[in-house]
């Protein structure tokens, strides 16, 4: 904090995360899901919020469209402004894992620079970072929401993957390929990476 800020972070008087780790039974993890608008980011984030709270674990969700609604309404598609988002909600995810909760969050993050600075504000000890892989056609042809037929027709400024560009990750925890597997093959994999990241 720069000096003559006038703010004082106050940590030292706080419950101990250990302590609420303890209180919940299991240690707090943030997956951050990323990937193309279509590709099963949510699909993905929705099942593993089920399964992992029907075996007794307590997971917090943050989406990319919900917060876009609430949080974050004040923010565009431009690089600045996603670049805000992802502050936003790698500083939200950063808070509550602290509270021993699993954090799923679903959010495009299309630039390596952008997953980097999640990274680095989260703390890799507690960052897991998940590709949700689909190719810019699969999601194109999937267009769940219809914004790919409306990108098509200009109605969509800065839309990714094709005004605005999405990078190909050089170094995800975890990949998972929507494409060519299953829902279930894709929560398999990745729960047996998670089990034993929140096993206390
Ligand atoms: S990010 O790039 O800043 O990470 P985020 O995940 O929060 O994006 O928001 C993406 C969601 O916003 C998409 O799922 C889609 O529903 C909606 N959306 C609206 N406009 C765009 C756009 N130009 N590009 C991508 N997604 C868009």
């Amino acid at each position: 904090m720069a000096e003559g800020s006038n703010i004082h972070p106050e940590f030292q008087r706080q419950v101990p995360r250990e302590e609420k780790e303890n209180l919940l039974g299991q240690r707090g993890l943030v997956i951050w899901l990323y990937g193309l608008s279509g590709s099963g980011k949510s699909t993905i984030a929705n099942a593993l919020e089920r399964k992992l709270h029907d075996s007794g674990r307590l997971v917090t969700m943050l989406d990319g469209d919900n917060l876009r609604s609430g949080l974050n309404s004040n923010l565009g598609f431009t690089d600045e402004d996603r670049c805000e988002n992802i502050r936003r909600v790698a500083e939200m995810a950063k808070a509550v894992v602290r509270t021993g909760s699993i954090v799923l969050v679903s959010v495009i993050t299309p630039r390596e620079a952008f997953r980097q600075s999640a990274r680095e504000i989260i703390g890799g000890a507690d960052f897991l970072e998940v590709y949700v892989k689909a190719s810019f056609e699969a999601c194109r042809q999937r267009d769940v929401k219809g914004l790919y037929d409306k990108a098509e027709a200009g109605k969509i400024a800065n839309f990714t993957g094709q005004a605005s560009a999405f990078e190909e990750p050089a170094h995800a925890d975890v990949v998972l390929n929507t494409e060519d597997h299953s829902l279930d093959a894709c929560l398999e994999q990745l729960l047996s990476v998670v089990t034993p990241r929140v096993t206390l």
